[in-house]
C-alpha cells in the first residue's frame, strides 16, 4: 500500500447532489482521490464493510472505477459490489445497496449534464439506505477535504470490470454483478408486467423510449423490449456513449426534441418517455402532450391504489418546494400527509425511512418513491406503463380528468445558465430585502399572501435547512419561486420557478404561456432580471 503526500483543495463541497466539476478538474492530480479518501476517512463502516460502486458510463467513468477501487482495497473495505462495465444507473445503485445491505455506495455521475473531456463529471456518496447522503454527512465530508494530506491507494493491475463474478484486489474482492437484473427484480414485484405486456400485444399502443445514449438503454431494452414484449424499435439512443452522442441528456421539451418529434402529428406514437444521464430522471409524454412533472405526480398519487405496489394505498407525499401543488391538492382530498421540503432528493430520504410517505417527486423531471431512496426513470414510465393499461385511456384523458377533478397547476421554469455569480447573489439579495414589503401588494391583480425565503425543518432529525429558495404566493393559489442551482457547473444558474393555478375545467385547456404571461412579467420586474443579469431571455425554458 502506498501512502501518498496531497494537499487539500478548497472547492469539495457536495451540492445538490454530490461534488460536480469539469472532467478536467477531476483529471488534477489528487483531486479525486482527496475526495474519495475524505468518503473512507468520515464513512469508517466502510474499513471492512462493503461498498456498492458504479456510475453512469460517461467519460472518465472507467479510470475513475480504477482508481477507486484501488483506494477501497488501501482503505480495508472488505468487499465492493461492483456494477458490470462500471455503469450503475442511480436508481439501480440504490437498490443494489439496498438489497446487498452495504455500508454505502459511490455513485459516478454528473446526471444530465453533458459528458466528455471538455465537460462534466460527478462523485457522490449514498448512505446505507441507498439514498443521497444528508448534509451532515456531506458537510463532514468536506470538512475533511479542507485539512487532508495524505491518502491511501495500491499499486495493482487494473481490474476487469467486464467480467461478472468474483475477483480480488489486494485483500478486498470484488464482485461484478449483472447492473440491471436487480432493478428488473425489482420493478417486477411493483408492476403488473402481465397487463403491460398485454397493452404492448394489443396492437393499438405504441410507444417509443429514449435512452440519450445514456445509462437508461440496457435497463430499458432488457424490462421494456424483453420482459414486456415491446418492439424492438421501441427504445432509442440505447447505446450508452461516454459523450451521450454529444447530447445534453435531460429529457425535457428543449433537449429530447427527437422524441418529442415521435409522440407529435399525425403518426404520433401513443406514449413517449426519456430518462437521463444516470436514469432518475423521466419524461412522459402522450400523443401530443406534454405531462409537467408536477402532474406526473399528482396523477400518479391519485392513482397508487391501481399500482400492484402500492394498492393498500399511500398515506403521504412529499414534493420539493418549488414543484407545483398539484399533488397538495390530491393530498387535500384523498386525506394523505404532505411535505413540502428543500430542492434535492436527499430532503426525501428521512420522510421515506419514517415511512411517512410513499411517493415524491420534483418538478426536475424527478419521481419516486418509497421502493429506493432515490428518483427513478424508468420506474415512473413503468408506473404510467401500467396506469395506462388499467384505465385504458390516452395519456392526454388521464390528465384532463384529473384537471378537471383537482384543478390545473399551469406550470412552467425558466433557467438563465452561466450568468454572473455576483450579479446573481445580488439578485437575491435583493429579492430578500423585498419579503417584508410584499404581503398585500396586488402586483398586476395577484394579491400577495405570503413571501419569504424557504426553510425547512426536517420533522424526522429536527434538522434545519436556511435559504432554500424565495417563494412569492398569491391569494389565488399562484406562485412565483427563485433559487440559484446547486448542480451547475459555470458561474451561477438562477432559476425561476412559476406556477399559475386554475379551477374551473372551462379554462383548462389554454397554452401554458398565455397563462403564465402576467406572472413573467411580475417576476421579471420584482427580481430586475434584465437588469442584473443582463439576460432578455432565459437559456432553457422547461
Ligand atoms: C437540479 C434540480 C433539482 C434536482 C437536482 C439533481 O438541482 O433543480 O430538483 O434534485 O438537479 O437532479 P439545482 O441545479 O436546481 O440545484
Ligand atoms: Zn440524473
Amino acid at each position: 500500500m502506498d501512502t501518498i503526500t496531497t494537499q487539500p483543495f478548497s472547492d469539495q463541497r457536495p451540492g445538490t447532489s454530490g461534488l460536480r466539476k469539469k472532467v478536467k478538474a477531476f483529471q488534477t492530480p489528487h483531486y479525486l482521490e482527496n475526495f474519495v479518501q475524505a468518503i473512507f476517512d468520515t464513512q469508517t463502516d466502510l474499513r471492512g464493510g462493503v461498498l456498492a460502486l458504479g456510475g453512469d458510463g460517461r467519460f472518465y467513468n472507467r479510470e475513475a472505477i480504477q482508481i477507486i477501487l484501488r483506494m477501497a482495497a488501501a482503505n480495508g473495505v472488505k468487499r465492493v459490489v461492483l456494477g458490470q462495465g462500471g455503469l450503475l444507473s442511480t436508481p439501480a445503485a440504490s437498490c443494489v445497496i439496498r438489497k446487498y445491505k452495504t455500508d454505502g455506495g459511490i455513485i459516478l455521475s454528473a446526471s444530465h449534464n453533458p459528458g466528455g473531456p471538455e465537460d462534466d463529471f460527478g462523485i457522490k456518496f449514498n448512505t446505507p439506505n441507498g439514498g443521497p447522503a444528508p448534509e451532515s454527512v456531506t458537510e463532514a465530508i468536506f470538512e475533511r477535504t479542507k485539512s487532508i494530506t495524505e491518502y491511501s491507494i495500491i499499486e495493482g493491475q487494473p481490474v476487469d470490470l467486464d467480467q461478472p463474478g468474483e475477483q480480488t484486489l489486494g485483500e478486498t474482492s470484488i464482485r461484478v454483478i449483472d447492473s440491471v437484473k436487480d432493478y428488473a427484480d425489482l420493478m417486477m414485484q411493483l408492476f403488473d408486467f402481465e397487463r403491460i405486456h398485454q397493452l404492448f400485444n394489443s396492437g393499438v399502443f405504441s410507444m417509443r423510449f429514449d435512452a440519450m445514449h445514456a445509462v437508461t438503454g440496457p435497463y430499458a431494452k432488457y424490462i421494456l423490449e424483453g420482459l414486456l414484449g415491446a418492439l424492438p424499435e421501441t427504445v432509442i439512443n440505447g447505446e450508452p456513449k461516454v459523450d451521450f452522442g454529444g447530447g445534453h441528456p435531460d429529457p425535457n421539451l428543449a433537449h429530447a426534441q427527437e422524441l418529442v418529434s415521435l409522440t407529435s402529428g399525425p403518426n404520433a406514437v401513443d406514449f413517449g418517455a426519456a430518462s437521463d444521464g444516470d436514469g432518475d430522471r423521466n419524461m412522459i409524454l402522450g400523443r401530443n402532450f406534454f405531462v409537467t412533472p408536477s402532474d406526473s405526480l399528482a396523477v400518479m398519487a391519485a392513482n397508487a391504489h391501481l399500482i400492484k405496489g402500492y394498492a393498500t394505498g399511500i398515506n403521504g407525499v412529499a414534493r420539493s418546494m418549488p414543484t407545483s401543488q398539484a399533488v397538495d391538492r390530491v393530498a387535500d382530498q384523498l386525506g394523505l400527509a404532505c411535505y413540502e421540503t428543500p430542492t434535492g432528493w436527499k430532503f426525501f430520504g428521512n420522510l421515506l425511512d419514517a415511512g411517512k410517505i410513499a411517493l415524491c417527486g420534483e418538478e426536475s423531471f424527478g419521481t419516486g418513491s418509497n421502493h429506493i431512496r432515490e428518483k427513478d426513470g424508468l420506474w415512473a414510465v413503468l408506473f404510467w406503463l401500467n396506469l395506462l393499461a388499467v384505465k385504458q385511456q390516452s395519456v392526454a384523458m388521464i390528465v384532463q380528468a384529473h384537471w378537471h377533478t383537482f384543478g390545473r397547476n399551469y406550470y412552467t421554469r425558466y433557467d438563465y445558465e452561466a450568468i454572473d455569480k455576483h450579479a446573481a447573489e445580488g439578485l437575491m439579495a435583493h429579492l430578500r430585502s423585498e419579503l417584508d414589503n410584499l404581503p398585500g401588494q396586488t402586483l398586476d391583480s395577484y394579491r400577495v399572501a405570503y413571501a419569504d425565503d424557504f426553510a425547512y425543518t426536517d420533522p424526522v432529525d429536527g434538522s434545519r435547512s436556511e435559504q432554500q429558495g424565495i417563494r412569492i404566493g398569491f391569494e389565488d393559489g399562484s406562485r412565483i419561486a427563485f433559487r440559484l442551482s446547486g448542480t451547475g457547473t459555470e458561474g451561477a444558474t438562477l432559476r425561476l420557478y412559476l406556477e399559475a393555478y386554475e379551477p374551473d375545467p372551462t379554462k383548462q385547456m389554454q397554452s401554458t404561456e398565455s397563462v403564465m404571461g402576467r406572472l413573467v412579467h411580475i417576476a421579471l420586474t420584482l427580481a430586475e432580471i434584465e437588469q442584473r443579469t443582463g439576460r432578455t431571455k432565459p437559456t432553457v425554458i422547461t
